[in-house]
Parts: structure tokens; sequence; C-alpha cells
């Protein structure tokens, strides 16, 4: 009770409308309604509940999009104070933006830090997972034949980023390939990134949570094993697709250096991410918009970007307290649960199959599935036709299929239409003898 009221005052102001005063009437209701729920009732499969959540979005009665993996829509709360912000900095932009919500910035970070489990001098708030990432990729001291390991299904932007470092540099790059996927064996995920470590390796970067396939890797294990086998090794992780989805704090990783968008699992505003670093690295790391000393000791030196929207960096504290309001460990559940409804009823189809673990140690909301036989764009055009489900296509090293991916406004009877739609796609594909 103590939490909810505290919530509810977080979200909505003491004595209802202060801290939302762009809201409409009906928002304000709407969040009532979720905030009502006790926090400790496990509403996982409760229809009524996720209803409220989905008329907190305005996503489209026309099109069911599985495509949330990509970038998330914002609840409405959050798109009304981006226009709220915005307006207001219209005013008179130098005024508003830099002396006024400027003086917000320490708080939204304390926000992210609260969430992320750490400190707020650990957090840089930035445009996206690339320009995190990026930043610690190009920003680390690295030599001529210092080896780096990471795996073949990173996100192609880390690729990139490293293997620049490669051409310009002559750093050496180590991968390791995740063949076949789902892997469940945690040991093994573990190894092999292990097994690649030697004398020369400076840097293990990890993706949380393989964006193609939803594959969940054990960061902290992998963490702790290849720093055992070698102490110099500093671990980065991509955590795209885990920051909000999955429960979990950034110290327990094990590692260094972290990277998230926000636009995906913590459904802010379009162009908003989180650099993280541990404390103790943030002075050794160079910016990618130095300041005049860019070796200093404070996590601010990654924000020195110049003039961007500041409505969209103060939006994302709604987008925290909207998530809050439900809890991380909450949406976990319910993704993992809507993801594996698709799953464990197409399992026995004909010719389909996934890529994807149906355990919460492996995975959780993104599905890749397939049919053999047919290509990815085949099997996305098919559901856009059949049943007007978007879908994101791959094909990408081992990995073929459709991404299909959920969100938590998605009510359990577009699962049930995904479900039919991917049936009948299966009676109409020749059974092979
Ligand atoms: C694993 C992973 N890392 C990084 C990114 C890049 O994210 P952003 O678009 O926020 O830069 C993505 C985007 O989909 C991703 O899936």
């Amino acid at each position: 009770m103590q939490r909810r009221n505290f919530l509810q005052n977080l979200v909505l102001g003491t004595g209802g409308l202060s801290a939302l005063p762009f809201a409409s009437q009906a928002t304000q209701q709407n969040l009532q309604c979720i905030l009502s729920y006790a926090p400790e009732k496990d509403v996982t499969t409760d229809e009524d509940y996720w209803a409220q959540i989905q008329l907190a979005y305005s996503a489209s009665p026309n099109l069911i999009n599985m495509s949330n993996a990509g970038v998330s829509p914002q609840p409405i709360m959050v798109q009304d104070a981006l226009t709220h912000y915005n307006k207001l900095s219209n005013e008179a932009p130098t005024y508003y933006m830099w002396r006024i919500l400027d003086e917000n910035r320490e708080a939204v970070r304390s926000k992210l830090a609260d969430l992320a489990g750490c400190l707020p001098d650990e957090i840089a708030i930035n445009r996206n997972a690339t320009e995190a990432l990026d930043t610690i990729i190009l920003g680390l001291d690295l030599q001529k034949g210092d080896e780096v390991v990471m795996s073949l299904q990173d996100y192609p932007n880390m690729l990139h980023g490293w293997r620049q470092r490669e051409k310009r540099e002559g750093i050496i790059i180590k991968y390791v390939n995740h063949n076949p996927l789902p892997c469940e064996d945690k040991d093994l995920l573990v190894k092999r990134y292990v097994d690649l470590v030697g004398p020369n390796t400076k840097i293990v970067h990890v993706t949380h949570m393989i964006n193609w396939t939803g594959q969940l890797l054990p960061v902290k294990a992998i963490s702790e094993a290849v720093k055992k086998k070698n102490p110099q090794v500093k671990v980065v992780v991509d955590a795209a697709h885990t920051f909000a989805q999955i429960a979990f704090k950034i110290p327990d990783l094990g590692c260094d250096y972290l990277g998230a968008s926000l636009h995906k699992w913590l459904c802010a505003p379009f162009g908003t991410g989180l650099l993280w670093v541990k404390k103790e690295h943030i002075a050794n790391l160079w910016t990618h918009t130095p300041s005049d000393n860019p070796l200093k000791d404070d996590i601010r030196k990654f924000e020195g970007l110049g003039t961007r929207s500041f409505p969209i960096e103060m939006a994302i504290g709604h987008a925290v307290n909207f998530h809050n309001a439900i809890g991380t460990l909450r949406i976990q559940k319910r993704l993992q649960y809507l993801k594996n409804y698709l799953l464990t009823r197409c399992l026995d189809l004909p010719n389909f199959y996934t890529q994807t673990s149906l355990k919460s140690e492996f995975s959780g909301a993104i599905a890749l599935v397939g049919f053999k036989g047919m290509t990815s764009s085949e099997l996305h055009g098919a559901l856009m036709k059949k049943g007007r489900i978007y879908t994101s296509p791959v094909t990408w090293e081992n990995i073929i299929g459709v991404r299909v991916t959920p969100h938590i406004y998605t009510p359990i009877k577009d699962m049930e239409k995904v479900v039919r739609v991917i049936q009948e796609i299966a009676s109409a594909l020749p059974t092979k003898p």
C-alpha cells in the first residue's frame, strides 16, 4: 500500500493532477486504475490489467505490431510530456532548454540510476545504444595486437565499431559463433567466450540479449570466468534489449561498461539511450565530443554533444515513472508469457521451427520463427497479407526467419490472431515427404 501511494504521488503528483498538468483526464484515470493493482499481485495472465496498459498507449488498431524489438511506442503520457516540453522550449529555446529544463537533467539521471541499481555519477544520458557503445568502443585505449572477443551474432553497429579499430589501429577481433541457437547450456555459453581469451585479450564484448533471436546470455558468469582467466580483461555489455525488459541491476553483471537504448523496452522518446561506465573507469575513457579535459573523472563529459533536444531527454523521466508503476519483473513475466503463448502453440506445426528458447533463463520477449522452405521475406509478407501482422524479417549468419516481438500493450487476442495466421500459413504449405 505504501509503495502504491508513493508511486501514485510520483506519477500523478500529491493531490492528483499536479505532476501531469498536460495529461488528459482519461490518461489520469487510466493511470489511477493501473496503480490500483497491488504490486505483489501476479498479473501475468490478467487481461483486465493489461487492457488498462493497452489503453495507456496509442497503438494502431489496424495493424498488429509485432516489431517492438526495433523500437517501442511511447505511452500517451510520455507523448504528452514531450509535446509539453517542446511547446515550452519553443517559447524561448535558450532560456527554457538551457536554464529551466537543463536543471532537471540530474533528476532524470537519478531516476535512471535507481532503475539501473547504480550510482547517478555512472550514468550518461545520450541518444541511443549505438552512441553509448561507440563511445566505449572508440574511446578505450588499445594498442596494435590487443585482442577483443565478441560474437558473430552481435549487433552490426557494434561489429562495425570494433572492425573500424581493427582496420585503423591493428587490434585483433576473435569471434564466438553462437551456433546452433537457441543454446540452453549455460556452461557452454560461458566456455565459448573463455576459450577465446588469451594473454593479449583486453576486451570481451557481450550482447546481453541477442537481438535476432532473443537469446539471453549469462553475462555475470561470462564476466567472472573471462576475468578469472585473464584479470586484465574488461567486459563491455550491450544491454539494448535487456534494460527495462529483464529485471537486473547493472553492477550485478560484473561488467565494466554498458550501453542501452531507452526507446526500446523503457518506451522513452525515440532517440534516447544510456551509457554506464563503472566509476573507476570514467577518467580513462576518451569522449567522442571532447571537452576542455577529456580525461576528467566526470560522467557528464560524455554529454557534451552540443545542441540537441532537451524535450526528448526530459520526457525520459515520465517513461521511468510509467515503467515503475508496472515494475520490471511484471513486464518480464508478461512478455515471456506472450512469447511462449505463441511458440507453444506453433511448435508442432509441420515445417515450423524456432531459434528461440522457451526458458526464461535464456529468453524474453523476442521470438525468431520460420518454416522450412520459406524465406524470411516470404513469411514476413504472408503474415502481413493474411493478418496485417507486422514482423521483422531476419537473415543473418546462422539465423533465418521472422522476428515476432509483442510488447506490454499487446492483448492476448493479438497473440491468438498471430497463432491462427501462422497455422493458416502452415496448412497452405506443401508437406514434405
Ligand atoms: C543488440 C542491439 N544493440 C544495439 C542496438 C542499437 O540500438 P540503437 O538503435 O538504440 O542505437 C540494437 C538495435 O536494435 C540492438 O538490437
